[in-house]
């Protein structure tokens, strides 16, 4: 096939190639740093042209213009997992949240919500017409294998990672060139606090261990502490530009992993430059969809296996609310269960949830003897293993319910330990 003719014949402009969305579909767009920006922007610039079109994606880090309160009737966006672009919205009733698991996503597209077109952004095709997914593969390739028309933004700054991440442009309906810088995410901010809980995560991480780290200063501050640690290993949602440093010093390394050595397998990526240039044609890394890399029997195929993620509020029953405030839905559960299961499954893994002590400047407690009203439980109480804050480490894995309260009033901020021990004795009619 000669594949640069093809190319040629499919090229277009973002404002054609969004004529070809029907009214009354279902659109999938790229996820998060890997969202094709141009192609959703010209969509939205057009979107009196549609009725009734529902764009569907999880973590949003472009402008969100379907959300604006004009898009009433046109355009409507049903989120898998909300961000800082989309929470207002979906809070004012403009846009729809719908709970789910990662890993299932691809399965919802398959079954409950059939994907109509694929908006996507991959790297310019290799000889045999080839594009890579490159930051992205999570849900963005399914969708991409499942929809009727599929239109790809291909960008020359976007890497070529390996995996099972990538299309052939004959399965490409439009392409709009572009060459434009990847979004990039700006660097946490590390204070006092992470740090101590970095160092009481990395206490619990031994050498030989496989890692899962998610977005944020926590697992940041948790990497700092990393860098004396032998044979690490990334089997990870996503991971960020700390890792290309412990790369770089050799405390990771793969060679002790039990699922893909050698290898970081990851579903997605997000950093700066410095991480979009590390994993660029770099055959140690490697993208599946997250179907694949965040099926708790594939997560539990990693020994050692340690996941690092974070949360709102901790009930003293060991409940755990990551993605909610009150009835405002803050983020979503995204891999956080798809992995607290696969490790609890795999050998010696363990599963650690780090939050600092307090919100909201030190005025809330997040150890709590209730999640707030209206508020949802993310990670059960019988799935809970580690809760790490800056006061040190509770276990909660086979505690009883009042050895769990105890240990988590041990790791509370003082300010509040008077009001949580208080609810202690009124509910096991005894003291601390
Ligand atoms: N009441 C009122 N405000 C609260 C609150 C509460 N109970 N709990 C937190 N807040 C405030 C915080 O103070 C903060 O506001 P500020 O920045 O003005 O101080 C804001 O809400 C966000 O809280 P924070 O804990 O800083 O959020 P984060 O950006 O660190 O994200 C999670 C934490 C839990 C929301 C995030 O990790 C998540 O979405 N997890 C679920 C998904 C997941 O685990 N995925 C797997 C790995 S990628």
């Amino acid at each position: 096939m000669d594949y640069k003719k093809l190319y040629k014949e499919k090229l277009t402009t973002a404002c054609e190639a969004v004529k070809h969305i029907p009214s009354n579909c279902r659109v999938v767009t790229g996820h998060a740093t890997g969202e094709p920006t141009v192609i959703v922007d010209a969509m939205v610039e057009n979107y009196l042209q549609y009725e009734n079109v529902e764009i569907v994606h999880l973590v949003a880090m472009g402008n969100c213009g379907y959300t604006r309160p004009e898009m009433k009737g046109h355009l409507r966006h049903n989120a898998l997992f909300v961000g800082a672009g989309t929470r207002e919205a979906v809070h004012d009733g403009r846009a729809d949240f719908t709970p789910t698991f990662f890993y299932q996503v691809p399965r919802l597209f398959k079954t409950k919500l059939p994907v109509d077109v694929a908006i996507i952004q991959v790297s310019p095709p290799d000889e045999n017409g080839n594009c890579s997914f490159g930051v992205s593969c999570d849900f963005t390739k399914p969708a991409a294998d499942l929809a009727k028309i599929v239109i790809a933004q291909v960008n020359d700054q976007m890497p070529m990672t390996y995996g099972d991440n990538f299309i052939n442009i004959k399965d490409i309906d439009f392409i709009v060139e572009v060459s434009k810088p990847l979004i990039e995410l700006p660097s946490p901010v590390i204070g006092d606090v992470e740090k101590a809980i970095g160092e009481y995560c990395a206490s619990l991480i031994e050498d030989g261990s496989t890692l899962q780290l998610g977005i944020g200063a926590i697992p940041d501050a948790v990497l700092l502490f990393l860098k004396d640690k032998k044979d690490l290993g990334i089997h990870s949602e996503m991971f960020s530009d700390g890792i290309v440093d412990l790369y770089s010093s050799g405390a990771v390394n793969n060679s002790k992993k039990t699922l893909h050595p050698g290898k970081m397998i990851v579903t997605f990526l997000m950093g700066s430059k410095k991480l979009y240039d590390f994993v660029n044609n770099n055959p140690v890394v490697e993208l599946y969809p997250v179907d694949y890399v965040n099926d708790p029997l594939t997560i539990m195929k990693n020994n050692k296996m340690v996941s690092i993620n974070s949360a709102l509020q901790v009930d003293l029953m060991g409940q755990v609310c990551a993605e909610a405030i009150g009835l405002k839905q803050f983020s979503g559960v995204g891999g956080q269960v798809d992995y607290i299961r696969g490790v609890s499954m795999a050998e010696d893994g363990k599963a650690i949830i780090a939050m600092p002590s307090t919100a909201a400047k030190g005025k809330l407690s997040r150890i709590v003897p209730f999640l707030d009203h209206g508020s949802c439980v993310t990670t059960s109480r019988n799935d809970v293993e580690y809760i790490v804050t800056e006061y040190g480490i509770a276990n909660l894995r086979g505690k009883s319910l009042k050895q769990r309260a105890k240990e988590l009033i041990s790791i509370a901020h003082p300010d509040f330990k008077d009001e949580l021990a208080k609810e202690y004795k009124e509910r096991f009619k005894e003291s601390l």
